[in-house]
């Protein structure tokens, strides 16, 4: 079965609205020959949703995701975004639990399960991110990290809900630091993550679920990255930032 390979590109808190209307032109027409079973993500800071949103055709390759999402569903919560409100302007996917919420906005896993029920309760498909830091990667115990992240998550979702899940991988001590994990590295735990998900749901549901790989992908990495057995594609940050460098990311498929 060929599996969907996704490049994604996390725009973070950056570009202004003629940045943004110049990426999103610029990814779309290289795309046009993309292979069909591939996607590419975009996920711009909230409020140039509308205005990315309306360049992409419908049946462009290029889709569009929300960098994060609110807890609750509506009501006295000033400043936030719900997935009502994401799903309303038909965006189809969010990123939930990227290391900078955590880290800076004190997104804890319980908090982080309810914002993955109120995206999957609005039909919404989500990237949601683990990894661990350096203190963690030099101590050894990431690997039970990372699978307590997964457990008190999204490994809390039926078999029919899980299939909505997009897992990225991303180690913080590689993200927009310049440190890439080595493909053996980053292999190594996206097939810890494919083992777990074959135990929790099977082997059908688990090779279904895309694994990206996210931390300082860029053209000089990607190839090497995106050829291991079981990453299905890239979360791509500060490279996604300047159209060549994405574009040529989204080549190295
Ligand atoms: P980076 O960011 O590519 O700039 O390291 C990746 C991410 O945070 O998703």
């Amino acid at each position: 079965m060929s599996k969907t390979k996704i490049i994604a590109g996390n725009w973070k808190m950056n570009a202004n609205s003629n940045d943004a209307m110049h990426l999103v032109k610029t990814i779309q027409n290289q795309v046009l020959n993309y292979p069909t079973n591939n996607t590419v993500i975009v996920a711009p800071p909230f409020v140039y949703l509308p205005l990315v949103s309306n360049e992409l055709n419908n049946n462009s390759s290029v889709k569009i995701a929300a960098q994060n999402c609110s807890q609750f569903n509506d009501g006295a919560y000033t400043g936030e975004v719900s997935a009502t409100m994401l799903h309303d302007l038909n965006i189809p996917f969010v990123i939930i639990g990227h290391s900078e919420r955590r880290q800076y906005f004190n997104e804890a896993d319980e908090i982080l399960l309810e914002k993955i029920n109120q995206a999957l309760n609005n039909n919404l498909k989500i990237i949601f991110c683990c990894g661990e830091n350096l203190a963690l990667r030099e101590s050894n115990e990431y690997f039970s990290f990372i699978q307590n992240q997964l457990e008190n998550t999204i490994f809390q979702l039926d078999e029919n809900q899980i299939k909505n899940i997009i897992i990225a991988y991303e180690p913080i001590w590689a993200i927009g630091t310049g440190k890439t994990a080595s493909p053996e590295q980053a292999q190594a735990i996206h097939a810890f993550i494919r083992a777990l998900l074959t135990k929790a749901y099977g082997t059908d549901i688990a090779q279904q679920i895309p694994i990206l790989y996210g931390g300082s992908v860029k053209p000089s990495n990607a190839k090497a990255l995106l050829s291991c057995n079981d990453i299905d594609g890239a979360l791509v940050g500060g490279a996604s930032l300047n159209a060549s460098d994405f574009i040529d990311i989204i080549y190295a498929i």
